[in-house]
């Protein structure tokens, strides 16, 4: 099935956007990304581990929506600030990769695990353009992306929901389960005694 095709997204419930591969980000996009590669080196990388505040202030410089209590460490990387939103209490640990061409948006308390990679974007490869196209993932609240696995673009992770590690997300998930494996799978329900 294509990728243009509209049942493909619905797995995703996102509109996918498309940018030419010939022309690129926006001039814009680039020097954005390269200020916010040296205020990363220089700032945020080497900052101590409990600077949570501090790192959470330097995003949000970057256009970043960061709440309260949020813990990004040291080592996480972001792709770009501007399409990131962290809502109260998220994690992002060491390692964890956010790329984000497209948004990606941490609900309340949703924590994503050292070496985790958030992909919100790939090529159309049946198009001789080979476009970038780039869709929203939204991990829920309370929601756990365990250690090294891998989100892609237009993947909702439900309220509640644990990813196990080393898991490759390409479908949305819903809340309250335990997903993994490589495509993801749906394991089994939690009864989560967090949320009654
Ligand atoms: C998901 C996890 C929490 C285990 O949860 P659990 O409820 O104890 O699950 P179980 O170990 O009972 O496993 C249930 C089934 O899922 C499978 N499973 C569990 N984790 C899996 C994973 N990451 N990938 C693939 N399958 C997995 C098990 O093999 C088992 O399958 P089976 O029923 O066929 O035997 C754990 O496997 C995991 O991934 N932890 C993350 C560790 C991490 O990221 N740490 C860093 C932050 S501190």
């Amino acid at each position: 099935m294509k990728r243009t095709d509209a049942t493909w997204w619905e797995n995703r419930r996102v509109a996918p956007s498309r940018r030419s591969a010939a022309f690129g980000y926006s001039l814009p996009n680039k020097v954005g990304r390269v200020v916010w590669g040296f205020v990363y080196v220089l700032f945020f990388r080497f900052s101590p581990r409990p600077f949570h505040g501090w790192r959470a202030f330097l995003l949000r410089r970057f256009g970043a929506r960061i709440g309260p209590r949020c813990r990004i460490y040291s080592a996480a990387k972001v792709w770009a600030p501007w399409n990131l939103e962290c809502q109260i209490g998220a994690t992002i640990a060491d390692g964890a990769e956010i790329y984000n061409p497209a948004k990606v948006v941490l609900c309340e308390g949703a924590i994503v695990s050292q070496g985790a990679y958030l992909c919100a974007a790939s090529h159309d490869y049946e198009d001789p353009d080979f476009p970038v196209i780039e869709a929203t993932i939204r991990i829920g609240q309370r929601a756990w992306v365990a250690a090294r696995s891998i989100v892609l673009l237009g993947v909702t992770i439900g309220d509640d929901c644990v990813v196990g590690a080393g898991s490759v997300v390409t479908k949305s998930m819903p809340p309250n389960t335990l997903c993994a494996g490589n495509p993801a799978k749906v394991i089994k329900q939690i009864r989560n005694e967090r949320t009654g």
